[in-house]
């Protein structure tokens, strides 16, 4: 069953870009079909593919305009995102229906994306229109933490509150059911050892719910995006300066989907 997962949260630096793109290329190794959403202006994700456009993208879904999904690589398409998306929220502010807008286009196409078994969306850290309509479509919204970030809980209850705000103004009053059902997952990203705050870090990570997956701070994952090579395919010689890592990002990537799956059919 195709699943659609949001990647947000209210800020920058986390790694929302960096796990979608590290994911994308472990799905499509293990011959899933994924779509790529670049919801952020600054396309940092379209970047990673070279893909630096201002014509036919994601902006063009909210402006009645021809969007474009471009295959980028083996198994993963992209929709990428314009260096002037950030518009968008003053173009639809004044739209009926104006959080659903992803939502009616993504029904218009359905043939093409149901064709997908994982559709990833990438997004700006910020709670306004656009993330909102990424969150309309989702069936699972992930939240990157870090512990350097300071005070990770303040910013996880922040962001738990605009939830619970945004599915109660969503309510259908005819039926008294939220439009929006996304479930939301915590990863805890950029986790070091033997500093005292990522041990916080760690013990607050075990008594959270809905932390699906744990990964370490490391150079390679840095390097992932800033040589446009995720870790799951960088050659042998590079992974040999960071042993056991590959194995680990695989480990945490394959429990995520597993979770996300069963928590789907359940
Ligand atoms: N686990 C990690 N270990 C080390 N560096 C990381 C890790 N995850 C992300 N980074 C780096 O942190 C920086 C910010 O990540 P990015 O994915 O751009 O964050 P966001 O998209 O949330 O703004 C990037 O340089 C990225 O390579
Ligand atoms: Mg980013």
């Amino acid at each position: 069953m195709m699943q659609i997962m949001t990647f947000t949260g209210s800020k920058g630096g986390v790694g929302k870009t960096t796990l979608v793109f590290n994911y994308a290329a472990w799905l499509a190794q293990n011959n899933y079909h994924v779509l790529l959403i670049d919801g952020d202006f600054q396309a940092n994700l379209s970047a990673t593919y070279d893909l630096i456009t201002n014509k036919n993208t994601l902006l063009d879904v909210f402006i009645g305009g021809e969007p474009v999904i471009r295959p980028v690589t083996q198994n993963i398409d992209l929709l990428p995102a314009s260096p002037n998306l950030d518009r968008v929220e003053g173009l639809i502010q004044t739209k009926m229906y104006r959080e659903y807008l992803l939502m009616q286009w993504m029904r218009l196409h359905v043939d093409t994306i149901q064709s997908y078994d994982y559709i990833l969306i990438d997004t700006h850290p910020e709670f306004g229109l656009l993330t909102k309509n990424m969150i309309a479509v989702s069936d699972a919204v992930i939240v990157p933490l870090e512990p350097r970030e300071y005070g990770f809980k303040q910013l996880k209850t922040q962001f738990e509150l605009r939830m619970a705000e945004y599915r109660q103004d969503s309510i259908d009053p005819r039926t008294g059911v939220s439009d929006i059902d996304a479930q939301v997952y915590y990863v805890g990203n950029k986790i070091q050892h033997n500093t005292i705050e990522s041990r916080q870090f760690r013990e607050a990570l075990a008594t959270m719910p809905n932390v699906i997956a744990q990964i370490d701070a490391r150079e390679i994952m840095r390097k992932s995006t800033a040589q446009k090579q995720a870790v799951v395919e960088m050659p042998a010689s590079i992974l040999r300066k960071y042993p056991g890592f590959k194995e680990q990002l695989i480990t945490q990537f394959t429990r995520m989907t597993q979770t996300l799956q069963d928590n789907q059919h359940s």
